[in-house]
């Protein structure tokens, strides 16, 4: 839920990220901001950066050199209690869903709650009714009330996302990542819960940075597009007046060291 006032959300200063030992280039020196309540798109090609720039928001990845600042903090320099804190005010949502597959939905749901039971031994009567409540009106939101008590490993792909997303909002974050959500999915799975990801973002007004493949799929849905090659923005542009062709600069040229 967005309770601070404006701003950027996230602040990315001449970030480097390399892998071993320099050898692995895998961000190249990147700025750039994101304010309150946008829906960026990063794209490009793959190896081109694009998960390990989400990672470094999420403190899954530490910054080689330059600066990460997310909702006023350094997620690099957080340890402990403070980043248990600050990871429960961004949610992250997977390629490959990261559902406990023999809990059901709603246990799964639940576990994205602040202060929720940590560990699946306590049964979903661990958690408090209102709790409970509001997982069910989330998935209910996401079109799933009905699927609520069955095992996650039993549902399609397409519904374990949108269970992916209802555990991210049962969060309440106030930044949402999401890395590649589609790209295990079919074109028509892939469009529901594209759908679904902006319809919910824009009712809470949720800031949200997402990595895709597609340039179809993030015209139309993004405010904005970063294209990354070979670890450099190669292009940063209102994604409303993005045309194919000009999308089409991030999949040319490619950078020889990534072929
Ligand atoms: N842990 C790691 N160790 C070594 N190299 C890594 C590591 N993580 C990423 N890389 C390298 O960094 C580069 C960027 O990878 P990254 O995963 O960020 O690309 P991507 O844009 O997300 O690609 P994809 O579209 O395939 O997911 C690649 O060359 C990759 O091999
Ligand atoms: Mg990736």
């Amino acid at each position: 839920m967005s309770t601070q006032g404006t701003g950027d959300v996230v602040v990315i200063k001449d970030l480097v990220k390399t892998f071993n030992k320099g050898k692995v280039q895998a961000v190249k020196g990147i700025s750039f901001s994101v304010p309150r309540g946008q829906r960026l798109v990063l794209m490009g090609l793959s190896g081109s950066g694009k998960s390990t720039t989400l990672r470094m928001l999420n403190a899954l990845n530490t910054p080689t050199s330059g600066t990460v600042e997310v909702l006023g903090q350094e997620p690099a320099k957080l340890k402990g209690k403070d980043l248990r804190h600050f990871r429960r005010r961004v949610a992250f949502i997977f390629q490959h869903f990261n559902l406990v597959g023999r809990l059901s939905a709603i246990e799964n749901v639940l576990s994205g709650a602040l202060g929720a039971v940590r560990g699946p031994r306590y049964g979903l009567m661990a958690y408090p009714d209102e709790m409970r409540q509001e997982a069910m009106a989330h998935l209910e939101r996401v079109g799933l009330a009905e699927k609520a008590f069955q095992r996650a490993n039993t549902l399609s792909g397409g519904q374990q996302q949108r269970v992916g997303i209802a555990r991210a909002l049962m969060q309440k974050p106030d930044l949402v990542l999401a890395d590649e959500p589609v790209a295990s999915l079919d074109p028509e799975s892939s469009m529901q819960v594209m759908t679904l990801l902006k319809e919910l973002t824009e009712e809470e007004n949720l800031t949200v940075v997402c990595s895709l493949h597609q340039v179809e799929l993030a015209i139309g849905w993004a405010d904005r597009m970063i294209g990354l090659r070979g670890g450099q923005i190669v292009l940063d542009q209102d994604a409303r007046s993005l045309s194919p062709e000009e999308a089409s600069v991030i999949y040319t040229s490619v950078d020889p060291e990534l072929q």
